[in-house]
């Protein structure tokens, strides 16, 4: 079933166009992806889904409603985690999730549980301000996910996270995929992308350039595939996959020359890259 659909829409500021002619369609159980440089259009795009702000033109419906008409029952089926949903720094860890228990009529005995779920037990009393980049993250989305919605909106949930704290914030996110929730988020990382997004989209400059399920979009860029020599003498040399490559190869395989040969699949990285002729921050 569709709970988001997006159908035509821009959005300018005065003669700017942000967002152009954007067409979208996310299906309950799934984590989409959108990506894109910096200043592509990602924040504005989520801004519009959760109603923060309105379209120039065209529709965007979230449960089957137009996202302008979503009532406050509604709209507490969303969970949101960007940077203007601020924590209270003053307030420890477990306040700062009691505030929203009490607006969502949530028990208590939720938010110790819901702290451990993101491992933060052990920073209960802990005020905002004084946690690491990775726990502040984690809490964020520990008031993301106590609120149980159904669609999760996420601008950069593991930016400027290490390794395995992202890890960890994955796999929170792939389980509560698997409990059927909609997961739309927005990232930097390639690699996150490939691994959690059943499909993703590609912008640039405010348009939508590539939009598929992730390794889908890497063999249309097949063609693209290159084979690496590694020669004896220390040499690296990169070949096309093309028939007049295959006579070259076999030249040096019959020189005894070669040391490695492997090839190289195209990733989204790469794919990426040539679509918006930018590189990743
Ligand atoms: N309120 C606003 N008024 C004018 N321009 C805006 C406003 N909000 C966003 N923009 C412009 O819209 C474009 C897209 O911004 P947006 O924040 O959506 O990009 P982004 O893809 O999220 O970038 P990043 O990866 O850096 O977070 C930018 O050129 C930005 O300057
Ligand atoms: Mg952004």
């Amino acid at each position: 079933m569709s709970l988001i659909l997006v159908e035509s829409v821009e959005k300018k500021y005065e003669d700017k166009v942000v967002l152009n002619k954007i067409n979208l369609e996310i299906n309950q159980g799934e984590i989409f992806g959108l990506l894109g440089p910096s200043g592509a259009g990602k924040t504005t795009m989520i801004r519009l889904l959760t109603g923060q702000i309105s379209a120039t033109a065209g529709k965007i419906t979230v449960f089957d409603k137009e996202v302008g008409k979503l009532n406050g029952t509604e709209k507490k089926q969303f969970g949101i985690m960007m940077d203007q949903f601020g924590l209270y720094e003053r307030l420890s860890c477990y306040d700062n999730l009691k505030l929203f228990a009490d607006i969502y009529g949530i028990k208590k005995e939720q938010i110790i549980q819901t702290l451990r779920a993101v491992g933060l037990e052990k920073a209960v009393k802990t005020p905002a301000m004084n946690l690491s980049k990775g726990m502040r993250h984690r809490l964020q989305l520990a008031r993301v996910f106590m609120t149980n919605p159904k669609i999760l909106f996420l601008d950069e949930p593991t930016s400027g996270l290490d390794p395995a704290t992202s890890e960890e914030i994955h796999r929170l996110l792939l389980h509560k995929k698997e409990m059927g929730y909609l997961i739309f988020l927005t990232t930097h990382n390639m690699g996150e992308a490939e691994k959690l997004c059943d499909h993703i989209a590609l912008l640039n400059e405010g348009k939508i350039v590539e939009y598929g399920q992730p390794q889908e979009i890497c063999r249309k860029y097949n063609h693209q595939k290159k084979i690496r020599i590694r020669l004896k003498n220390g040499e690296e040399l990169e070949y096309e996959n093309s028939r007049d490559s295959a006579a070259k190869i076999e030249q040096l395989f019959q020189e005894q020359s070669i040391e490695t040969i492997h090839s190289t699949e195209p990733n989204l990285e790469t794919v990426f890259m040539e679509r918006t002729g930018r590189r990743f921050e």
